[in-house]
């Protein structure tokens, strides 16, 4: 048998990158690779790339640039891009950049095998298509190698929201779901493999339509599976939280207690220029709905700040809102102006107000994130529990509310659910005594 040729790929962005990268790795494994942890012996580098804001856009020319002195060592090397930036850049980034040999947008990775064939061959391939078939459904099985006890799964991908400053709708395109019995089969495939907990995954993920009862239906045809013990999802819009999804909060067992449900922002003024089509009234009482099904939930959320017209007294409201929430974490980004969205052609603020509303936003949140992990100290909550710790003896993994929780331990708990009591409260974790 000849060497296998070595793989290196580095992944940005969000966890659908994450759960493609392993789809692209087991799809080149039919081509002879194996994967490696650095670029420096790799015959082909890989990068998957987010375009989100500018600043994630911009780390893929630094990036292609700190290559190049691995490529001029060994013209053999290969260097692809993938992701968000090939999709919305893939022309611009093969004119720009000679060193790239391949550039493949997200829902062509089904075609990488043969654009890989097509690059040994010393030809340059860029597919950025969005065709017919389902990638998915195209790509190879999921070998079945033993894994880690999580797995990222994605049922869906695309959106058609069009929030006024998001390139997700012309990235990764329109809605489509997977059908349910391919999901249902590649869950199954992962428990076999040890996996107990399954993350779905879509930009829309509620929004999904592959099944007759939404994504609730899937969920509670996913709970059936024996040896799948938790199931989380995300991201979700608030117009697409239907009943049977919010009963499952109240009702299903293996549904984990925690939701990340962006709102953006809090004043109605922006969220009508953001496009979001809900107002800061509708997600207030959106979540009382679901607390009432399970009120120890732990929220999460997206915000943006600075967007085109945010007055002082948005940001206001936006502030006001977090305080009726309270989130256990969140994310918050300054507004970045991308191209080809209609806020990009809208004044802008200053680059300082920005700033300050988001240290402003950011203190408040983490307030939050700490008192919710603070109240946790006392409590018992089960953990799964996930690799080694970084002292001796030590094994870390997620409670239900996804906090990562420390214990001492045998590394023979790695893969098992157990009860713990909290007792100490870190920055960014919990530490807890096995019960
Ligand atoms: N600028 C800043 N943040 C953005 N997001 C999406 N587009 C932009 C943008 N242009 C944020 C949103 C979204 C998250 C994934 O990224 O908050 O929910
Ligand atoms: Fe982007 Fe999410 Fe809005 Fe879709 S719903 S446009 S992915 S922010």
């Amino acid at each position: 048998m000849s060497e296998p040729k070595k793989l290196f790929i580095k992944t940005y962005g969000c966890q659908m990158n994450v759960y493609d990268s392993e789809r692209m790795v087991e799809a080149l494994g039919g081509n002879g690779y194996v994967q490696v942890d650095t670029p420096d012996q790799a015959d082909m580098v890989l990068l998957n790339t987010c375009h989100i804001r500018e600043k994630a856009a911009e780390k893929v020319y630094s990036e292609l640039g700190r290559l190049r002195p691995l490529k001029e060592a060994n013209p053999n090397l290969k260097i692809g891009v993938a992701g968000c930036v090939a999709q919305a850049e893939g022309e611009e980034i093969m004119s720009r950049m000679p060193l790239v040999d391949l550039v493949v947008g997200p829902q062509a990775y089904h075609r990488l095998p043969a654009m890989e064939k097509a690059v040994a061959e010393g030809r340059r391939a860029v597919d950025t298509d969005f065709p017919e078939e389902d990638k998915f459904d195209t790509l190879n099985e999921r070998p079945r190698a033993t894994r880690g006890p999580t797995a990222f799964l994605t049922v869906q991908e695309g959106c058609d929201k069009f929030c006024a400053f998001c390139v997700v709708p012309y990235t990764r395109g329109a809605e489509v779901s997977r059908p349910v019995e391919r999901i249902v089969k590649e869950a199954r495939d992962l428990v076999q493999a040890g996996v107990r907990e399954i993350t779905l995954l879509g930009q829309n993920v509620n929004a999904y339509h592959g099944h007759d009862r939404g994504l609730a239906g899937l969920i509670w045809d996913l709970a059936d599976i024996d040896g799948l013990d938790r199931i989380r999802f995300t991201t979700s819009h608030p117009n697409d939280m239907d009943d049977a999804l919010i009963d499952a909060f109240g009702d299903c067992s293996k549904l984990m207690p925690f939701l990340h449900l962006p709102v953006q922002s809090g004043s109605d003024k922006i969220l009508k220029a953001m496009n979001r089509k809900h107002t800061r009234d509708d997600y207030l009482r959106l979540i009382d709905r679901i607390r009432a099904k399970r009120p120890d939930l732990m929220l999460s959320s997206d915000f943006i700040v600075g967007f085109p017209g945010e007055t002082d007294q948005d940001h206001q409201d936006t502030l006001q809102l977090i305080r009726d929430v309270t989130f256990g974490q969140a994310f918050s980004f300054k507004y970045s102006s991308r191209p080809g969205t209609p806020a990009a052609e809208r004044p802008q603020l200053p680059e300082d107000i920005k700033t300050e509303r988001l240290y402003e936003l950011q203190a408040l949140l983490t307030q939050q994130q700490k008192a919710a992990q603070d109240g946790m100290v006392g409590r018992e909550v089960e953990v799964l529990f996930e690799k080694k710790g970084r002292m001796p003896g030590q094994v870390v993994g997620k409670s239900g509310f996804l906090h990562a929780v420390y214990v001492q331990g045998p590394e023979s708990m790695i893969g098992q659910i157990a009860r713990v009591r909290i007792v100490e409260s870190g920055p960014n974790s919990l530490g807890g005594v096995l019960v």
